[in-house]
């Protein structure tokens, strides 16, 4: 099934002699279970891209669907509903809430809204089990260091069993190690939760832990590589890729 459905997106900022298309007629589709990076230079619009698809902004024209649901379609309630219930958002700030333990920051989304659902201490502590939080769960946010800062906001962002995650550099503020962490745990979540993840990143090596890659340029369409061997190997045709997004011409890879 498809999660996602881009169609035709275009994204115009300004008018008249200081008009930027933003997004320029991008479409593509993301299926159930996928875990999909989104990549290009600076200024392509892969934040624009997010902000679309999280509803934050709206698209000039073109459409998006996700589990189904045409985003235009949606008043400002369905809007919010959405994002409750359909969304997880891991972002490079954390908003994690200073005053409240691990645990409370986790299930806050969850308990926002009344009713409480009825399994949620079962699913925290699966949650909490998956991205390795369970002895933490009593701490503060600023006793906990950056990497599981970053892992509280992404059980955060699944507890809700989001039908898809957005996530936007999640590894920015991480060094090597922790990253490489954060990102083991958010494949474990796309195969073991069959949570559907779309990440923005810069990084090649944070990017070569996803199946598909879709390379955006000035707001359009550029190419995609999808992984077909080792994690290096897709690494290496996602550096390819990137040489060429940044030297001209249109062109298609593969990673075998
Ligand atoms: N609110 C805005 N008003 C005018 N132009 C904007 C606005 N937001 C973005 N843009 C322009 O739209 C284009 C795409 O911006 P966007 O932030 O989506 O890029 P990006 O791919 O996320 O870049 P980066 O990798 O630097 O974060 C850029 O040319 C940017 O200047
Ligand atoms: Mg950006």
């Amino acid at each position: 099934m498809r999660v996602v459905r881009a169609e035709h997106l275009t994204k115009i900022y300004g008018h008249r002699f200081n008009r930027v298309a933003a997004l320029n007629d991008l479409s593509f589709g993301v299926d159930d279970g996928e875990f999909v990076g989104i990549m290009g230079p600076s200024g392509a619009g892969k934040s624009t891209l997010l902000n679309m698809l999280a509803t934050i902004d709206t698209p000039t024209s073109g459409e998006v669907w996700v589990a189904g649901s045409a985003l235009s379609a949606m008043n400002e309630a369905q809007a919010a509903a959405y994002r409750r219930t359909q969304l997880g958002f891991i972002f490079q700030e954390y908003n994690l809430l200073p005053d409240l333990t691990v645990a409370a920051n986790i299930t806050l989304p969850q308990t926002f809204v009344p009713p409480r659902p009825k399994d949620l201490d079962e699913r925290l502590a699966h949650v909490a089990q998956t991205l390795g939080l369970e002895r933490l769960l009593g701490r503060y946010p600023d006793q906990l260091s950056a990497g599981q800062r970053q892992r509280v906001t992404a059980a955060r962002a699944v507890l809700g069993k989001p039908s898809l995650i957005l996530a936007d550099e999640p590894t920015g503020s991480l060094d090597s190690m922790a990253a490489t962490e954060l990102l083991s745990y958010l494949t474990r979540l796309n195969l073991e939760e069959d949570v559907t993840i779309l990440m923005v990143t810069h990084d090649a090596f944070t990017a070569s832990f996803c199946n598909r890659i879709i390379f955006i340029r000035d707001g359009a369409y550029f190419a995609e590589v999808t992984r077909h061997g080792t994690r290096q190997a897709f690494f290496n045709s996602i550096i390819d890729m990137e040489a060429t997004i940044n030297g001209g011409g249109r062109h298609r890879a593969t990673a075998d």
